[in-house]
């Protein structure tokens, strides 16, 4: 039998061939996502889905899916699909880490060099015809990266790729992750092992690269805000959900810290009338940093490569849950 396969938007055409070779393909064309009564409708009778964050994929979903073998997301974090309810289910749950590692940490430090060096203002201040005088001595004033402690919650892939290019600006690098990394990584980036608290207080700039999960939800709250220094910067390319984007609005209003720069919200689209939009001391951007042409090539093949595994009855590349293995094997799904 010839599988079906449910892809909830258009992606990069490379992957798309890659499974329309061997399945057929329903492609969800719209450029918003379905809703969840449709994604509900979408799935009935199909073996795989290819889905994006933006989807999300509950008991409600599987349960609508009852020849569904594995869901195979376009993305590095996978919190939009409940994984413990897949294994549950026997759903292989795959996703794309790696291929938008320097994209996304590439991005990180726009955002940051916008913040300290206050580019989005300086555009504003052109193309606004505020620009009168040639030249101050006192214009725009940002900092220096030089000298200045950079604190990485999270040395992952991502984090890890950020520490790298801090190198070349001469910071000093503070990080936290629960599980200390080797000497040898700290050593190869000149990485100095925090806690969260000795991070938040010593970093001039503070950046996030955690997945969002039941433990660091909101782990960036008030009090933790209130920990970081009033020059401080915020800069947040993970998800929305790890900061309390209330306090930080508050944070940011009250001065506890200097600024932010976000390309990830609670919720999103960001609204142009909340109040992150109306501050000059935040940089925003539209959940952007994996946005490479190259990037998303990569991560549309192995999107495509990771699910066909799958049915193939071959551990996938990037496999989210190997625990469901047990649940069912491997050869039990294979259909290719
Ligand atoms: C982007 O946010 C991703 O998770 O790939």
């Amino acid at each position: 039998m010839i599988p079906k396969i449910l892809v909830t938007r258009r992606i990069h055409e490379g992957g798309l061939k890659l499974l329309e070779k061997l399945c057929e393909v329903e492609v969800w064309a719209k450029d918003n996502p379905p809703s969840q009564d449709e994604l509900v409708k979408l799935v009935s009778g199909k073996d795989g889905v290819l889905c994006l964050l933006t989807d999300r994929i509950d008991g409600k979903v599987m349960g609508a899916a009852d020849r569904l073998k594995v869901i195979s997301s376009y993305s590095v974090g996978y919190d939009h699909i409940d994984v413990e309810e897949a294994t549950k289910r026997g759903v292989y749950v795959t996703y794309t880490p790696g291929v938008l590692t320097e994209a996304t940490a590439d991005f990180t430090w726009a955002l940051l060099m916008a913040a300290a060096r206050r580019v989005v203002e300086a555009d504003r201040y052109v193309r606004g015809g505020v620009w009168k005088v040639a030249w101050s001595p006192d214009l725009l004033l940002g900092v220096d990266l030089r000298g200045k402690v950079l604190g990485i919650v999270g040395l992952g892939r991502i984090g890890s790729a950020v520490a790298r290019r801090a190198l070349g600006f001469d910071m000093k690098i503070l990080y936290y992750k629960p599980k200390r990394a080797s000497q040898r990584v700290e050593r190869r980036l000149k990485a100095n092992y925090v806690d969260l608290e000795t991070l938040l207080r010593e970093s001039d700039f503070v950046t996030l690269h955690v997945p969002l999960s039941r433990e660091t939800y909101h782990m960036i709250d008030e009090e933790k805000l209130r920990l970081m220094k009033p020059t401080a910067y915020l800069i947040n390319t993970s998800r929305g959900g790890v900061v309390d984007q209330g306090a930080l609005v508050h944070a940011l209003k009250e001065k506890w810290i200097g600024g932010a720069a976000l390309d990830v919200f609670e919720s999103e689209p960001l609204s142009p009338n909340d109040p992150l939009a109306n501050m000059p001391n935040v940089v925003l951007a539209p959940h952007i940093a994996s946005a490479t042409h190259e990037a998303r090539a990569s991560m549309a093949r192995l999107a495509a490569e990771n699910l066909l595994a799958v049915l193939k009855g071959i551990r996938p590349p990037c496999l989210v849950n190997p625990e469901v293995q047990a649940v069912k094997p491997l050869s039990e799904v294979k259909m290719l």
